[in-house]
């Protein structure tokens, strides 16, 4: 698989309105899309930063992923995404190599990317996503 670079971070907040204020007031930026995923139980708003993104969640379900990351572990970094060229390979290598996937096909995100998590207990407890936008 090539990794082409980090499409973006995943930051878990407690709601968008107060990630949205804190980055308008602190960096002047604002979302450049958001995005509710419905099946994920989070709302997203996009940061594009230079090459990469922040892509804000905000929980929608305390059952939901988000939900329970939040009240686990509180506010931050959730996930980091390497940008494929082609997530199905790449799905297709890791689970050949026998690395244990969330996501045993690729599933649709937000803002039109592609992805699937690999299960944190594999990556040193660092949730890491890849996925490969469908637009640019
Ligand atoms: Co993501």
């Amino acid at each position: 698989m090539k990794l082409l670079k980090i499409s973006h971070l995943g930051i878990a907040d407690k709601t968008l309105a107060e990630a949205m204020e804190r980055l308008e007031r602190i960096f002047g930026i604002q979302a450049e899309h958001t995005e509710e995923v419905a099946d994920q139980k989070v709302r997203t708003a996009f940061y594009p930063i230079g090459q990469s993104t922040l892509e804000y969640l905000e929980s929608t379900d305390p059952e939901g992923p988000i939900g329970k990351f939040l009240e686990k572990r509180g506010p931050g970094i959730h996930h980091i995404a390497f940008e494929v060229d082609d997530v199905d390979a790449a799905v297709k290598e890791l689970l050949a190599k026998g690395v244990r996937m969330i996501d045993k096909e690729p599933r649709k995100g937000a803002h039109g990317n592609r992805i699937a998590f690999i299960h944190p207990a594999e990556t040193g407890g660092v949730l890491i996503e890849v996925c490969q936008p469908t637009h640019h």
